[in-house]
């Protein structure tokens, strides 16, 4: 079977009907409550919302945080980021097309690290958790939201993602990268229903302290 990657040009085009999805919404809004829960957020705060889309996780925590940069490959999703916040005359949030998995900064250092249904999409996790580390500072946070392993139906059996994470062994890979105090909430399900039948992905909020 020919695999298919979900590359930029897909997410650019899926980037203005993004916010249209309610589902994608309230998954958001789910996760954002539980950050809220597990992370002593404050305004003092620099944060990275990596893979972030059109923001549909930094807007719930805007008023919590200092500055946030929404940073994703997709050039589409980010032109729609744009215009909300302007809409919104937010000056502490921005916006950056960059591919960590590429192109990581040298000098840059963040608080704080979020990430939501990305993780799936970077072939090589560990590398990615070592990328994070490298961009936090020391005590600084990770939250990274994502399904739970799962048989490969949630996208299909010919699109080459990871299909979810056994909790157990992300933590340990989270561990290996240089992170501890790794706890893990279920936050959320997605039901999508096919020809046999509906089924139910739930998504976990992995967060984690930098050593
Ligand atoms: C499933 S969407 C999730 C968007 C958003 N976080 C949300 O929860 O609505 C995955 C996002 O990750 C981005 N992405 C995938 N691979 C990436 C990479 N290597 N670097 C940066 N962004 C990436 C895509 O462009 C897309 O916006």
């Amino acid at each position: 079977m020919n695999k298919v990657v979900l590359d930029a040009a897909h997410f650019d085009g899926k980037a203005r009907e993004w916010d249209a999805n309610p589902v994608f919404r309230e998954r958001a809004e789910r996760i954002a409550r539980a950050m809220r829960a597990r992370i002593p957020l404050d305004r003092t705060m620099t944060a990275l919302d990596y893979g972030s889309g059109t923001g549909l996780l930094s807007f719930p925590l805007q008023d919590a945080l200092g500055r946030i940069t929404l940073m994703d490959s997709s050039a589409g999703m980010l032109a729609v980021a744009r215009e909300k916040i302007a809409a919104q005359g937010l000056n502490h949030m921005t916006v950056r097309q960059v591919d960590l998995t590429a192109d990581p900064p040298a000098d840059e250092r963040y608080d704080l690290i979020y990430t939501s249904m990305t993780l799936h999409h970077i072939p090589d996790t560990d590398h990615i958790l070592r990328v994070f580390h490298g961009l936090l500072e020391p005590g600084g946070w990770l939250a990274v939201a994502d399904l739970d392993r799962e048989d490969g139906s949630f996208h299909g059996p010919e699109v080459e993602v990871h299909h979810g994470f056994d909790r157990a062994e992300l933590a340990a890979r989270a561990e290996a990268a240089g992170f501890g105090e790794v706890v893990f909430d279920t936050v959320f399900a997605i039901d999508k229903t096919k020809d046999t039948g509906t089924r139910r992905y739930p998504v976990f909020l992995m967060t984690a302290r930098r050593r």
